[in-house]
């Protein structure tokens, strides 16, 4: 059975081999079809070297859910290798650091699938001028490795971890960054302005309908706080603002927007370079954001961690403002208990998110349950305050794909 196997596949691969030659030598080809020829026959030699000395793989065997965890990646040992400093943040820094050549890998991809193909098809590419993007991409490159390094650097400072290497670079991360520039221009750049306006006001109105138009002593907690907008034009109408994140993609560049700027607009990215799909026009990839278009308020505390673990004082809040953030729960009970924790009796919880829960997640609710479970662990939701409102979320400009949120807004109060 193998040994037929074996020759069936030999046959198959000789005739790969042979057959451009014989359409290279019937045909009128030019040398340098024959060069490519050549090359996609070497490709075809060691396909051929692989297929003859590794035998045809047997149909795996099921595998136990302990084997399974054995074989994992080790990602906790990536987590481990800086013990000193908190979780994720040298991964961040690492990804920061090396996004030139992330990105770069990105266009090599990109130009590897470009250059596969025929000298016909790529001189139609050349007319079309579809070369010449992968230059205009590399100009936007430079752009944000200015804004990443920088980044980096600052983290590097704020946290002291000194030059040494933070990480593997093949564990540094091209999402990590890519995340970072699309919330950031979400939140802190005039074309975000649309996106915000959609969800922020609804949000302001309804701390203004519990606490009147000046927020002076009254103390509100923005978990998952991102890019610590929504925090900041809070603190802007007089509230007292805790703002809270895990992630350091968001976290270092929040630092860099709230402490190392010195005028609007001062810092510059393309964030859309890498992405060349579901455009109407080429030049929507290489549009150019400025931010910050308004001072952070310096006012918010940041507090860096996990929500769950980085507020012990039970009652310390008047407010909790959610903003897509009860979906990024393992387990929803777990947040909304925290939420009522926190809060004061009588204080306030207003929530705006669609419910896009992870697979890792233990519940995967309506918002109806959502709502049940407020009301079971002590909170009275208020059902006049439900709204929904359509939703764009760190959208390229121009695109051909809109994703659109269908947010759910509501406020509940913790019982007396
Ligand atoms: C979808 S983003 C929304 C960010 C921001 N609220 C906004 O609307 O732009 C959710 C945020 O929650 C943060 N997050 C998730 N789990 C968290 C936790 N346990 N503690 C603190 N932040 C968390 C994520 O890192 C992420 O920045």
């Amino acid at each position: 059975m193998r040994t037929s196997i074996y020759l069936s596949r030999f046959l198959a691969l000789l005739l790969c081999i042979v057959s451009p030659f014989y359409l290279a030598i019937r045909g009128s080809a030019s040398l340098s079809d024959i060069a490519l020829l050549l090359s996609s026959l070497s490709e075809r030699a060691e396909a051929l070297h692989v297929a003859l000395t590794f035998p045809p793989a047997a149909p795996p065997a099921p595998i136990s859910k302990k084997a399974f965890e054995a074989f994992r990646p080790p990602k906790a040992g990536r987590r481990n290798r800086n013990p000193s400093l908190p979780n994720g943040l040298a991964h961040c820094i690492s990804s920061f650091e090396q996004y030139p050549f992330l990105a770069e890998q990105v266009l090599q991809r990109k130009y590897a699938r470009y250059s596969k193909q025929t000298p016909a098809q790529k001189a139609i590419g050349n007319k079309l001028g579809y070369t010449a993007h992968f230059e205009k991409a590399r100009k936007g490159i430079e752009v944000n490795t200015r804004f990443s390094e920088q980044i980096a650097q600052i983290a590097r400072e704020d946290y002291h971890t000194g030059s040494q290497v933070l990480e593997d670079s093949d564990d540094a991360d091209f999402a990590v960054v890519d995340l970072a520039f699309g919330h950031i221009s979400r939140d802190w750049s005039t074309q975000g302005t649309k996106e915000r306006q959609a969800v922020f006001p609804p949000i302001l109105n309804m701390l203004e309908q519990h606490f009147g138009a000046d927020g002076r002593g009254v103390k509100v907690l923005v978990p998952g706080s991102g890019m610590g907008r929504l925090a900041s034009d809070i603190a802007d109408l007089g509230y007292e603002v805790t703002a809270n994140e895990v992630d350091y993609g968001s976290i270092l560049a929040y630092h860099l927007l709230i402490n190392h700027t010195s005028s609007l607009h001062e810092h510059i990215l393309q964030p859309f370079v890498t992405k060349w799909t579901y455009q109407a026009n080429p030049s929507s990839r290489y549009s150019t954001l400025t931010v910050p278009d308004h001072w952070p308020n310096k006012a918010v505390k940041l507090v860096e961690g996990d929500f769950l673990k980085m507020f012990p004082r039970d009652g310390e809040f008047d407010a909790v403002v959610t903003l897509f953030f009860i979906d990024m729960s393992e387990n929803v009970i777990d947040f909304l208990s925290n939420i009522h924790r926190l809060l004061k009796p009588g204080g306030v919880w207003i929530n705006l998110g669609p419910l896009k829960w992870g697979t890792h997640t233990a519940l995967q609710l309506s918002v109806e349950e959502v709502l049940q479970l407020a009301d079971l662990l002590g909170f009275n939701v208020d059902h006049t305050s439900r709204k929904e409102i359509d939703s764009l979320y760190a959208e390229q400009p121009e695109t051909l794909l809109k994703f659109t949120y269908v947010t759910q807004l509501w406020s509940a109060t913790k019982r007396e």
